[in-house]
């Protein structure tokens, strides 16, 4: 019977075990009667290596089979160890292969094995770095894919269940590209516009005008909306229409709409294919795409999935709605750290008519008052600018983050930007009104919860109710939303 032999490799760069020993109890090796094995020895140590992230990596740490010697002729067969992590590497009889996933020193250890319980062991490190020389002379320190922000693993309340991730959930590397990609021009046909143009941070990623602007003189035809908090929702459809399926798919249409990007290929305009040929041209996009996929190629599914990974990672958990919910244990409680009048507001906000409420809360639900995908239109029919009607809105933004941190509201309310205040708001539901003369599709698409037994739902509130509605609203706004630099413009100011 063969004894095999303990091998015991040590945090030595070189070991070898098994050598010279004699096989002593009963019965030799491969037949014969007291042979001694000979374990390998290492003849050519490796010298350390040298990967980059994103870069296909290929060593032959056997050296062609000549790492070890084995003085009695045995076969020689590989294995290989990494340590902390493999990062994305594998090997085959000692030859490494694969593209490295992370900055790291990998200490590798190939150990030669003689298949009778000898062996020899090579140490050596792979360091794997990261080309980010495009990226630190555009961005100057403020992206640094060496260090990257946290956009994954942010801290969500334990009261905060619905999660729509879409199947691409936030990542460091993904959320960073897409912050690039958010803020930069080059993603308009006229270079002067970007995401970030019409969604601005300091107003809950919003837009102070009832329409937009878009490239080349284009007006958007409805208001800009907050990108707050946008996975934490059962709704899975995007825009106020919901045309859009998924986020991922509607992270491109700005950039090939006409009026905002511009990349549509209309009348002559330049295509999508167009702007990935520009984007190509931009060294920092190589580097950051090969660093957040692994593979430089730039495509429209990798611009979706990087941008949306950005939006999702907007989070705002921090207003003093949290802080109050965070004490209780429905949202329906009365919250400690609020005025009457706030919890007030909140009753009416979130309660049936039976319990003296007047049910927001169906349709913007709590904790994340994010929008009932079964909704309705709430009555806002207009068109901004315009004299027609439009009866396809049936979606909003959460409410969180409705005003800034000042009470200001982010920007003017619903779809068409009819409404600048909250007490607009509250008094569009408190007395709904069809603006179109009758149009049958007022009445036909207006939620049915606004109109019981056929007839528009009137509040009947009064003024200190519509202000303690009020001041519910505004305690849905954070503080980090509107500051945190991981969502900032990460380009240097002209
Ligand atoms: C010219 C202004 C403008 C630009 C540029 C723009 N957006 Fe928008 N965005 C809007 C408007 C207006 C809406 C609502 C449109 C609608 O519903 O018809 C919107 C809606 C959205 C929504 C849907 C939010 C929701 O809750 O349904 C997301 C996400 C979004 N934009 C992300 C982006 C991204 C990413 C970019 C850059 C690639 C971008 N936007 C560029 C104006 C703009
Ligand atoms: C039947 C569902 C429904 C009910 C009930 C409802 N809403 Fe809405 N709400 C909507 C829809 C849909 C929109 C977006 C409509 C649009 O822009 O055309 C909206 C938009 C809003 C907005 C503007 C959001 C933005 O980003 O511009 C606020 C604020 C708001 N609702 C507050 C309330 C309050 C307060 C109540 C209770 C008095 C209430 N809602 C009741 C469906 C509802």
């Amino acid at each position: 019977m063969n004894r095999i032999y303990a091998v015991s490799i040590l945090a030595l760069t070189l070991a070898a075990c098994g050598g010279g020993t004699t096989d002593g109890a009963g019965g030799g090796t491969g037949g014969g009667t007291g042979t001694v094995n000979t374990a390998p020895v290492v003849a050519k140590p490796n010298g350390d290596q040298a990967g980059q992230v994103g870069f296909a990596f290929n060593y032959d740490a056997s050296q062609a089979g000549t790492i070890c010697t084995d003085a009695d002729g045995d076969a020689i067969s590989y294995s290989v160890t990494y340590n902390p992590a493999a990062s994305g590497l594998v090997d085959n009889a000692g030859v490494i292969s694969g593209t490295p996933n992370a900055k790291s020193e990998i200490t590798t250890t190939i150990t030669c094995n003689d298949g009778k319980g000898g062996s020899a062991a090579d140490s050596f490190v792979i360091s794997v770095t990261i080309d980010q020389s495009a990226v630190q002379t555009v961005f100057n320190g403020k992206i640094d894919l060496e260090n990257l922000d946290a956009f994954a693993g942010q801290t969500v309340p334990a009261y905060i269940t619905k999660l729509n991730d879409g199947g691409n959930p936030i990542s460091d590397p993904g959320a960073t590209l897409g912050r690039v990609l958010f803020y930069d021009t080059a993603l308009s046909i006229t270079n002067t516009f970007s995401c970030a143009s019409c969604h601005e941070q300091s107003l809950g990623f919003s837009d102070p005008g009832v329409l937009s602007d878009g490239v080349d003189g284009g007006v958007t035809g409805r208001h800009s909306m907050r990108l707050v908090n946008t996975q934490f929702a059962d709704e899975g459809k995007f825009f106020w229409d919901e045309r859009a399926a998924t986020h991922e798919a509607q992270e491109t249409d700005p950039i090939k709409d006409d009026n905002e990007l511009g990349y549509s290929g209309n009348n002559g305009r330049p295509t999508f294919a167009d702007l990935v040929v520009k984007l190509e041209a931009l060294e920092y996009y190589e580097e950051l795409f090969r660093f957040a996929f692994l593979d430089p190629e730039i495509t429209e599914a990798k611009i979706q999935l990087a941008l949306a990974q950005f939006t999702k990672s907007i989070f705002s958990f921090d207003a003093k709605y949290d802080a109050g919910r965070a004490q209780v244990n429905t949202d329906r409680d009365n919250f400690p750290n609020f005025t009457a009048q706030e919890n007030a507001g909140k009753a009416l906000f979130m309660n049936p008519p039976p319990q003296g409420g007047v049910r927001c809360f169906i349709c913007h639900r709590p904790p994340e008052f994010d929008i009932d995908p079964n909704s309705g239109t709430n009555g806002v029919v207009r068109v901004a600018n315009s004299a027609g009607f439009d009866f396809t809105n049936t979606r909003s933004p959460s409410l969180r983050d409705v005003v800034d941190t000042n009470g200001v509201p982010n920007g003017p309310f619903m779809h068409d930007g009819s409404l600048a205040t909250l007490m607009d708001v509250v008094n569009h539901y408190n007395n709904i009104q069809d603006p179109t003369g009758g149009d049958p599709q007022f009445m036909s698409t207006l939620d049915m919860r606004l109109r019981p037994m056929g007839n528009i739902l009137q509040l009947n509130l009064t003024q200190v109710e519509k202000d303690q509605l009020v001041a519910f609203m505004e305690t849905l706004t954070g503080q980090n939303l509107y500051v945190d630099p991981k969502w900032s413009d990460p380009f240097p100011v002209p």
